[in-house]
């Protein structure tokens, strides 16, 4: 495999941007081209997306595409759902696309079938009012509990009303300590998410959740905690019989296709989470047959490098105009950082090159009361991907017409900008009295020029969530493959474990030997 910046596509693509692509304007790519929306835009399972307002064009695309092909990523794919151990530094296949596939579609379609069918009896069981249960409160952390997390408000809309689902995820006593406040042990189910089932926050929140319970008479422990890891033998020892397993070859940040989307399933039932599964299956025959000049999640994976290592654009700000994917930053952090954020290539060489990009966002329209002015005037350019759906899941017609209208906005907003000139023909209320007009007219000048991706799904259903979401995956595949990178180990959270493991005694005793000054003198200061 050649790696990405040794490519004849590499060096065409720096050439091209030298001598086009640093310098388009969107505004006059738009004025040039009336076919730019139609040559630029896809329809993917479930996901429109509009890639027009980018700066690049079908030149652009093409190298990319090529550059795609000179690094092998098609094979990387391929070998992907074939079950070949493409995760080299654990010695594990990755294969989270079995978790959604028809039954005998994919590997291990026995086991996977059978823990499916037997999960989302226990949620259907669960979520009759006969058991009794209201409160499902899910422990777990990382890929163990954002995507629950991400998904249970996401699917509202489908959800049952008499159940209520809290997400703990911290170690730190301020997360499950109002959460256990609101609870009667006897109605309540907790589920102890973890594939290792050995993670510090997990266990000890686990611990004081089974405290908790005892304490308040709760009688039947192996009633109402069930646990969801690779582990059952662990599980078993912390006194769980009920546990729905999965496995290694399923990394934890593409869990919750599977037992990890326990309270997905008990909150919006069976059929509502195979038509998830079925969403997110319809995007992977997409993503591993459509061509990639129609190929969505690998054009958007593409888009990523040409922004990280052609633009140099460090970041990218996400902003779903939905307050049920409020939990979606946060998830795609995960998906993303902790996949892509690497800094050799498989080999273990260093790489000359960005990876990952920093991924961040909140709702719209609470983005655009915060962060925005930063977007719009900033010294970063940041590219910004809009979330929009056409159908609410509320009564309330005239509320998200105004959503719909302030993406646009915005996405208007970042690509016109407003000249100095515009700036000075309009009067301003509120300008200081006596300031030069041009002044002001220089503060209230927008460059434009910033680009964004808007993806538009219809509804917001089990069906497009999971598509949209193994939209991402695969799109976080793209991108590391070019790179050249094991998008799915995560040796960079080991190191910070390890010394939490040598500090935390060191609490207890004081003993700061052998710390550097700084964190004996914090060490002294949080002992009291
Ligand atoms: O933070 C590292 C990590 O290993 C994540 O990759 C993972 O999703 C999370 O911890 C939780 O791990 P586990 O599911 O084993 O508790």
């Amino acid at each position: 495999m050649i790696r990405c910046d040794r490519t004849v596509a590499w060096r065409a693509l720096q050439g091209h941007y030298e001598a086009h692509g640093r310098d388009l304007e969107l505004r006059e790519a738009f004025a040039r081209d009336p076919g730019r929306f139609a040559a630029l835009s896809l329809q993917a399972p479930e996901v429109f997306a509009d890639l027009s307002k980018n700066r690049w064009d079908l030149f652009t695309r093409k190298l990319l595409i090529e550059l795609a092909h000179e690094c092998g990523m098609p094979a990387r794919r391929d070998a992907m759902f074939a079950g070949e151990p493409i995760n080299a530094t654990e010695g594990r296949a990755v294969l989270h696309t079995a978790l959604r596939a028809p039954r005998g579609a994919a590997p291990h379609a026995a086991q996977v079938h059978a823990v499916l069918d037997a999960m989302l009896t226990f949620a259907e069981r669960t979520r009759q009012s006969a058991s009794g249960i209201t409160n499902v409160v899910h422990i777990g952390i990382g890929g163990s509990d954002l995507g629950p997390q991400m998904a249970v408000p996401a699917l509202d809309a489908f959800a049952a009303r008499h159940i209520d689902f809290h997400f703990v995820s911290n170690v730190d006593g301020h997360d499950i300590a109002p959460v256990l406040r609101r609870l009667q042990p006897q109605s309540t189910l907790f589920i102890v998410a973890s594939k290792t089932f050995t993670t510090q926050e997990t266990m000890a929140n686990a611990e004081v959740a089974r405290q908790w319970f005892v304490a308040q008479g709760g009688r039947d422990v192996a009633r109402h905690f069930v646990a969801v890891t690779t582990n059952p033998a662990a599980a078993a020892q912390f006194g769980i019989t009920t546990t729905f397993g999965f496995w290694d070859w399923v990394g934890g940040r593409y869990s919750m296709w599977g037992a990890i989307g326990l309270p997905i399933a008990i909150a919006i039932g069976e059929a509502n989470f195979r038509a998830l599964l079925a969403g997110a299956h319809a995007m992977d025959r997409h993503f591993a047959d459509a061509p990639l000049e129609s190929n969505l999640p690998a054009q958007l994976g593409l888009l990523d490098v040409w922004y990280r290592d052609f633009h140099r654009f460090a970041s990218r700000c996400l902003a779903p105009y939905h307050q049920g994917l409020r939990r979606l930053p946060a998830y795609l952090q995960q998906l993303e950082m902790e996949s892509n954020g690497k800094g050799v290539d498989l080999d273990g060489q260093a790489l000359p090159y960005g990876t990952s990009p920093v991924v961040w966002g909140e709702p719209g329209t609470n983005g655009q009361h915060a962060f925005f002015q930063m977007l719009h005037q900033g010294t970063d350019v940041i590219p910004v991907e809009f979330i929009a759906v056409r159908e609410p899941s509320h009564p309330y017609a005239a509320l998200h017409r105004k959503a719909l209208a302030n993406c646009l906005a915005q996405a208007q907003a970042l690509m016109r900008g407003r000249s100095a000139l515009q700036a000075r023909a309009e009067r301003v209320p509120t300008a200081a009295p006596g300031l030069d007009a041009d002044t002001l007219a220089r503060h209230r000048t927008f460059p434009g020029n910033r680009p964004s991706t808007t993806l538009v799904l219809d509804a917001l259903t089990p069906r497009s969530l999971g598509a949209l979401i193994a939209l991402y995956e695969h799109r976080v595949f793209t991108s590391g493959a070019v790179w050249g990178i094991n998008s799915f180990d995560q040796w960079g959270v080991e190191l910070g474990k390890a010394l939490c493991n040598d500090l935390l005694p060191r609490l207890d005793s004081g003993d700061s030997r052998g710390l550097d000054a700084s964190t004996a003198a914090l060490l002294g200061r949080l002992r009291g």
